[in-house]
């Protein structure tokens, strides 16, 4: 069990503890000050070099990640991995090694193979490796900023400051995951994070859309998406995943919206306080009516932004380490 990721690489939020977690949240409300600041700067990481490597597209997590290591006064490389030497055959270890003849303290990684962060942490023992996203394994920062987003929803209802409300929110909050389990990172690590908080989690979609393992996963698979909406405080959509044959899992996508979209007249039989949360990009029409998305309930916008205090938090903590002092 990791009881703290000071210091660490974060590859995944599996058997990453309650405290832990709370420990980014906590240390993410203090970046959130700084955003409101009119020079949203600290010099936590000055002199600390951060490289961005997306080998995979990324529209949300990129921006957050560069803009997070820029206000925490990180020198920043970014690879633009379209027109570098990747597209010459070079390997990911030499691609790596490269960069960090540079002089690297963190490397924030996209990839497409399963696993590649974690390969990566071998390749650079000395340098903090951040997952943004491998394959269908994990993306722990997104995992993060969900649970930070809906805790920080649950503290403003209550009239209370998020910090000081720990992880008691989350104690027996119904989430329900729905749509493409079996490709989604986001979904394993949205699982692993709301779990370790205390909540219950159910999943809904098509049989062909789940894992083979799900029985080991600690959730509830349920059948009747509809019966499960009015279950659930919390609703997390996920994109489906084209990119990785999700189209060949179902027989259309109309009858995939027909019976796990979020359809405008299944909103409407929705308990008013229940959240309605995607990672992004959303397939507007599919997991979700273009009407549903841009409701009140629907938080998608502030998942968004609180993708830069997250990853300001983590690379924080994984990179400053002991340091416990934002300035
Ligand atoms: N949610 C998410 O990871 O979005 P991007 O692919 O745009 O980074």
């Amino acid at each position: 069990m990791i009881d703290s990721i000071r210091g660490q690489s974060l590859l995944s939020l599996h058997d990453v503890s309650r405290e832990a977690l709370v420990e980014v949240l906590d240390t993410a409300e203090s970046f959130v000050e700084v955003h409101q600041r009119t020079i949203k700067k600290v010099p936590a990481l000055k002199g600390r070099v951060v490289a961005s490597l997306f080998f995979e597209e990324s529209t949300r997590t990129r921006l957050s990640f560069e803009t997070a290591a820029k206000r925490l006064s990180a020198d920043v490389l970014s690879l633009a991995v379209a027109s570098s030497s990747v597209k010459k055959g070079e390997s990911l270890r030499d691609t790596i090694a490269t960069i960090d003849a540079l002089g690297l303290d963190a490397v924030v990684l996209r990839h497409r193979s399963s696993g590649a962060a974690e390969q990566v942490s071998r390749f650079v023992p000395h340098v903090r490796v951040i997952n943004a996203g491998d394959g269908l394994h994990q993306h722990p920062t997104q995992g993060l900023l969900d649970a930070f987003t809906v805790r920080q929803v649950l503290a403003e209802r209550r009239g209370l400051t998020a910090s000081e409300t720990g992880a008691t929110l989350f104690d027996g909050l119904r989430v329900l995951i729905v749509g493409d389990i079996v490709h989604s990172r986001v979904a394993r690590s949205d699982v692993d994070a709301y779990v370790a908080l205390g909540a219950q989690v159910r999943v809904a979609a098509p049989g062909t859309l789940l894992p083979i393992d799900i029985e080991t996963w600690p959730v509830e698979v349920v059948e009747d998406f509809d019966e499960a909406l009015v279950w659930a405080d919390v609703i997390g959509l996920l994109r489906l995943q084209n990119e990785r044959g999700t189209g060949s899992f179902v027989p259309s996508l109309r009858e995939f919206t027909t019976t796990f979209g979020l359809t405008a007249a299944r909103a409407r039989r929705l308990r008013p306080e229940t959240l309605i949360m995607h990672p992004g990009p959303i397939n507007r029409g599919v997991e979700l009516d273009s009407v549903v998305a841009d409701l009140p309930a629907a938080i998608i916008e502030r998942q968004v932004s609180n993708g830069v205090p997250i990853r300001m938090a983590v690379l924080y903590l994984t990179v400053a380490g002991a340091n416990r002092e934002v300035a």
